[in-house]
């Protein structure tokens, strides 16, 4: 369970060539990548998510743009800006999460600990709140 927010490191190139970021198995993240997905072509105000996940863990951030993240776990809640391709937020199991689009086009990518699986989704808050009391200890 938890929440942890890391530094991508990420590095300029010479001559005006923009900058580089890159984070990698175990020096930066604790699990191995089964899967990335990316969310594109969103309005500003759009807001996506609503649930948690059982055993997922994923990697969140935002190479473009602006992403608000309203995180909740059972140490309360939270809000973190993706502002920076070099921010980005670990999610462990059992965190709730709503996502706001700050700016239009802004992208936001994850990369998960595991292949999709909508049974490993809890989308009731209810139910989330029920989750987190029942594994409380974990
Ligand atoms: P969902 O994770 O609910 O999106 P968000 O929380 O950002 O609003 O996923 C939206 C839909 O896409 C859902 O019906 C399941 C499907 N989906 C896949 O089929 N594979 C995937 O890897 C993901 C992330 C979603």
């Amino acid at each position: 369970m938890g929440i942890r927010l890391i530094n991508i490191k990420t590095i300029p190139a010479s001559k005006n060539l923009g900058q580089m970021s890159f984070f990698e198995f175990q020096d930066d993240i604790d699990f191995l990548i089964k899967r990335i997905y990316y969310i594109t072509n969103v309005q500003a105000g759009c807001v996506r998510g609503f649930h948690a996940h059982k055993e997922l863990k994923q990697i969140l951030f935002c190479p473009y743009g602006n992403i608000e993240l309203t995180l909740e776990d059972q140490d309360g809640i939270q809000t973190i800006v993706l502002d920076d391709p070099s921010k980005a937020v670990v999610l462990y199991p059992c965190v709730w999460r709503k996502m706001k689009w700050l700016v239009s086009d802004s992208v936001l990518c994850v990369a998960a600990s595991d292949c999709y699986s909508e049974s490993d989704y809890i989308r009731n808050y209810d139910n989330f709140l029920k989750y987190l009391r029942e594994h409380d200890e974990d």
